[in-house]
């Protein structure tokens, strides 16, 4: 192939065929094509987009990179839900096991977190013994016993993703809406499952920070799934604030476990219900989102899904007693309050901001080495539209030592803007994306 005419195609806006990009992406993931003319075909193709025959054809050469997870001896339904990332989002921590206990099978590989978003991996390693490395087989059985298994994806799935990623993190080529999707989807597909729910997030926290961008997004991925025979679905939800109330990794997984004990309401809850009812819908384990939603409600309030949760960090090698005993989780050393300077209502969140403040406390990685501290973070005790009084506690800041914890909190102090106005927050959920039939 001659790299450069197919480099300046893209440049010049032209569509480049299937079998070109496949090459492309197949031949950097060999480490034959350099970085730089990867750098330079993502920069053209950021400038210029993709279109969905392109899109389509990434996808196909990212999944033929490496290795594909096989499913076939679960009895299924199988079923994965994915986040496109966010802060104080530990949902897979409360719908994996609530969507085991009703009859769903979980086979979810998941990342780390980077920048200011956090990842499930570093929220499971807070639960001492925890294993996330699981081998395909332990990961299979583990599924037919217990319904769930949540755990790193193995490097030989889309190997292409991995070194395209790292050159889009530091060639500011990122935010592509055709690289996220394809750079999605081919994960998604190569582990395996039959439904796919994708939980696109858009605000000021998320990767979108536009609706129009979400839904494209989302779209694309739904796209990309429904063309290869999987039943794929997406909500939009709103990031302009962080989800939960807890933004770390210990206490992330304390906030799930009330969640699971029926303790805790608020948004963080409700998106977790609307998730897990959204796939037994998909599923046809539900007549409807009602009955779905009556059927998750039943399990968390029956406390099953906490036995389920229960079960899941047992099997997986974690301290099962933490269910009862949160004190068993890493605690941070040093705890400072911040309040409210004088009234006002919390007109916005600068959610990224937010993330960064808890990542700056050693809660996630500016850099891929850095190590994760999994006791500290951030704990916000204000919502958007929320009126305060001088005063009144606003969040608390759990660090390791007194000067990070004066840094994050000068941070999250700029990281909210108070108005004198009332203030609507934004809706929950900002769209949903059902599935096509398979063309
Ligand atoms: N998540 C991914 O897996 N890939 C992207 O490109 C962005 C978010």
């Amino acid at each position: 192939m001659d790299v450069v005419a197919a480099l300046a195609a893209k440049r010049d806006g032209r569509e480049i065929p299937a079998a070109q990009l496949r090459e492309l992406v197949l031949s950097f993931a060999r480490e034959e094509l350099p970085d730089y003319q990867m750098s330079a075909f993502l920069m053209a193709g950021y400038l210029r987009g993709f279109t969905a025959a392109e899109t389509a054809a990434l996808t196909d050469a990212m999944l033929a990179s490496g290795e594909r997870l096989d499913l076939s001896e679960l009895a299924g339904p199988t079923v994965d839900k994915h986040s496109t990332g966010g802060v104080g989002d530990g949902t897979t921590l409360v719908v994996a096991p609530l969507a085991a206990e009703l009859g769903l099978q979980i086979v979810k590989l998941s990342g780390r977190g980077l920048g200011h978003t956090g990842g499930t991996l570093d929220k499971l390693d807070a639960i001492p013994g925890m294993r996330t490395e699981l081998s395909s087989r332990e990961l299979i059985d583990q599924v037919q016993r217990i319904g769930l298994a949540v755990c790193a994806q193995s490097t030989e799935l889309v190997p292409a993703d991995r070194a395209m990623y790292a050159l889009r993190d530091v060639t500011a080529t990122v935010g592509a809406p055709a690289l996220i999707a394809s750079s999605i989807m081919s994960k998604k597909l190569a582990g395996g499952a039959d439904t796919i729910l994708l939980d696109v997030k858009v605000g000021s926290g998320a990767f979108m920070h536009d609706t129009h961008d979400a839904f494209e997004l989302a779209q694309t991925c739904v796209e990309l799934g429904t063309a290869a025979g999987r039943r794929t679905a997406a909500l939009i939800s709103d990031m302009n604030q962080p989800l939960g109330t807890q933004i770390g990794n210990a206490i992330e997984v304390r906030e799930a476990i009330e969640v699971l004990r029926g303790e805790r309401t608020g948004r963080f809850t409700e998106l977790c219900l609307t998730l897990t009812a959204h796939l037994l819908v998909l599923t046809a384990r539900a007549q409807d989102l009602k009955d779905a939603r009556r059927q998750a409600e039943q399990a968390l309030r029956s406390g099953a899904a906490l036995d389920r949760f229960r079960r899941f960090v047992e099997t997986q090698g974690g301290d099962p007693a933490i269910v009862e005993d949160l004190s068993r989780l890493p605690i941070a050393s040093v705890t400072c309050e911040l309040s409210a300077s004088q009234e006002g209502c919390l007109e916005s969140v600068d959610t990224e901001s937010v993330g960064r403040a808890a990542a700056s406390l050693g809660a996630g990685r500016m850099r891929k080495d850095d190590q994760i501290d999994p006791a500290v973070g951030i704990e916000l005790c204000v919502s958007l539209g929320d009126q305060v009084a001088g005063g009144d506690p606003i969040a608390r800041v759990l660090a390791r030592d007194k000067q990070t914890a004066e840094r994050a909190e000068r941070q999250l102090r700029d990281a909210l803007t108070w108005s004198t106005e009332t203030v609507v927050p934004p809706p929950l959920i900002h769209d949903t994306i059902e599935p096509r039939a398979p063309a």
